[in-house]
């Protein structure tokens, strides 16, 4: 299998083949979504949700991201794995930020890391860029910085937000980030900045004129049924699946059915 890399996924922009990402935690999902075809894995910081039930992004550790990361790493054979930087591990600090992420990329074998924001972390992106990691931009709604938006709601309606988002894009792009994440703003101005930019521009929530979409792999797998934004479309009911299995199981082993002589010894 030929492994995706940053040139693959910029040839892929260039001839308008729109890139497929997903989140993935742990071997076992991994495996399944690396198996399916996806080009790009995340080992999100959603991970503080999804796998360990925090409110938000900002709990997450720097060890949690690489235990994470290194079990996704260790069943992908094709995709590009990238792996966020939690809160507090690069922010305002360019020595610590390059830290990280050769942490995460020595102790994980990821390919990529993903880091949030704009101007305001210019130094810690160009210092881990010139150790030669790939690093991919998250600009629009950034939930590391939830408490400073204090909501989840759409974000670049404003004209001001909107001119400092696309100043930010091409400050990315001209740094050497090998990509965006652009998360929750109008699709007309998520068109602009795909357009703007020769780099790759991943959306979720950003709508179709962008050059490819992520989502959360327990939310588009119906796996939490807790988060359903617009912006989330949901590809399978593994709850109801999983619940159901689950309920026979209970009902099999109270009513002696399980197990049977053939699933004995
Ligand atoms: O952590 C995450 O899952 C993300 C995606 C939503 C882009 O950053
Ligand atoms: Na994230």
């Amino acid at each position: 299998i030929k492994r995706i890399t940053t040139h693959i996924l910029q040839e892929m922009k260039t001839r308008e083949e729109k890139i497929s990402m997903l989140t993935a935690y742990d071997y076992s999902m991994a495996g399944i979504v690396d198996a399916a075809g996806i080009d790009i894995i995340l080992v999100g910081d959603s991970a503080s949700n999804v796998m360990a039930g925090h409110e938000t992004t900002l709990p997450i550790t720097l060890d949690q991201m690489i235990y994470h990361a290194t079990s996704v790493v260790r069943a992908v054979k094709r995709a590009f794995v990238v792996v966020d930087i939690p809160f507090g591990s690069y922010q305002g600090n360019s020595s610590e930020a390059l830290r990280s992420a050769i942490r995460i990329m020595k102790e994980s074998g990821a390919h990529a890391v993903k880091v949030e924001g704009g101007s305001e972390i210019r130094e810690s992106v160009v210092r881990i860029l010139s150790a030669g990691v790939p690093v991919m931009g998250h600009l629009g709604l950034t939930p590391q910085s939830i408490y400073k938006f204090g909501t989840y709601t759409v974000r670049a309606k404003e004209e001001e937000e909107a001119k400092k988002l696309l100043e930010d894009a091409k400050l990315l792009e001209e740094i050497g980030c090998f990509a965006i994440v652009l998360e929750k703003i109008p699709a007309s101005f998520a068109k602009i900045v795909a357009q703007s930019v020769t780099i790759p521009v991943i959306g979720i929530g950003a709508g179709p004129d962008v050059d490819g979409q992520v989502l959360v792999v327990h939310d588009m797998l119906g796996i939490n049924q807790e988060f359903k934004p617009r912006f989330l479309r949901q590809y399978a009911n593994l709850q109801a699946v999983m619940t159901k299995a689950v309920q026979d199981y209970i009902r099999d082993v109270k009513s002696l059915e399980f197990p049977n002589e053939s699933e004995s010894y």
